[in-house]
């Protein structure tokens, strides 16, 4: 009786079985290197592991602020953006309102509103994965009172259109712009808008780039916006050990990120490219850290990948993405082997 309301929930899915090449979960493929580790031991050897945290996480903030030229009041931090999506869906408006996303996207938006307890309002991207002013429409008609967009989408790849994100901000919606990749995009984010909009806020996280262990995840605001929501953040919700070690490799690690950034998104280039000449394969276009393939048995090469050793995401479970397949860029080495291997078994 105490669990009722989660008899048919779905928990958030993840791959985890072991494979040599582990190209599934959007994670950077290269490690940090040996004299930042070096860098990070001295200074984990030296946290008061009885303490408490700082609540306020405030010197990882001002070096976080630094890393994206904010202001640290312009910060909310979360144990990853899994964390502040969760707050953001529990605290924004009244529990009855409903909040809105596109299908298929990132599934902690439907995973949280099911936890919360809140409608969920979900609308099909286009054919081409893009957002259409139709279906915003449609779902703007439900009176939403939360909005999540995940741009770079997540499985899809593709940035979605600034007007049409915009256009339901305009409309008084609380939106949640999700920039996880970023990074690795080239298109323009929304951080001026978020750092100037009363319902407008942007999420970063350091998984992506280089630090998923650590769990450190960053929302972006309004002074006041970010005011409130932090009013409502656990208390120590970043540990002492993720704080020390965000602030060496956000401060010292900088050029190290930087440089495996680009890196990646040259290898992507490569990967699209090879992709596309490969018979029974469609590939779709990539602005985030892992590519999107379709092929004509999703399920049945994903076995067979794992099977050669490596893990790539089966996508075929969320709506509209039957045989597709999610890749991960991963080093140059590990995407040559990909490759390969793809070839002889699509043959
Ligand atoms: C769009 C998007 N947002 C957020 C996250 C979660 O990031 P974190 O590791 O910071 O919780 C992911 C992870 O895959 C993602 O794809």
């Amino acid at each position: 009786m105490f669990f009722d309301r989660f008899k048919n929930f779905k928990s958030y899915k993840t791959e985890t079985t072991p494979c040599r090449i582990k190209l599934s979960s959007n994670e950077n493929p290269f490690d940090l290197p040996q004299w930042l580790k070096d860098r990070i031991g001295e200074a984990v050897k030296n946290i008061p592991f009885q303490r408490y945290p700082d609540p306020t996480s405030m010197e990882l903030k001002e070096v976080i602020a630094d890393f994206y030229g904010v202001k640290p009041e312009n910060l909310v931090l979360g144990n990853g953006s899994d964390e502040l999506i969760q707050l953001l869906t529990i605290i924004i408006g009244n529990p009855d309102k409903p909040v809105m996303y596109p299908v298929p996207t990132f599934p902690m938006y439907q995973v949280s509103a099911d936890i919360v307890g809140k409608k969920k309002i979900e609308f099909p991207l286009d054919k081409n994965f893009q957002l259409s002013r139709e279906k915003i429409g449609e779902a703007l008609e439900k009176k939403p009172v939360l909005a999540f967009f995940a741009s770079p989408n997540n499985p899809t790849g593709n940035s979605f259109d600034r007007a049409l994100i915009k256009y339901v901000a305009d409309r008084g919606v609380f939106t949640v712009v999700d920039e996880a990749y970023i990074d690795f995009s080239d298109k323009e984010d929304f951080l001026s808008e978020a750092l100037n909009r009363k319902n407008l806020v942007v999420l970063r996280t350091m998984s992506k780039i280089g630090l998923a262990g650590i769990r450190l995840g960053v929302l972006l605001a309004k002074e006041d916006v970010a005011k409130e929501i932090d009013k409502v953040r656990p208390p120590f919700n970043i540990t002492y050990p993720t704080q020390v070690i965000g602030r060496i490799v956000l401060s010292d690690g900088r050029q190290v990120i930087k440089e495996q950034v680009e890196i990646i998104k040259r290898e992507r280039k490569k990967m699209l490219s090879e992709l596309s000449r490969i018979e029974g394969v469609q590939v779709f276009p990539s602005d985030a850290n892992f590519v999107l393939i379709k092929v004509n048995d999703g399920n049945d090469l994903h076995k067979r990948l794992i099977e050669k050793g490596i893990l790539v995401r089966n996508m075929s479970h969320l709506p509209y993405m039957e045989n597709c397949l999610r890749v991960s860029v991963g080093k140059p080495e590990e995407n040559e082997i990909f490759i390969e291997v793809l070839k002889e078994l699509v043959k």
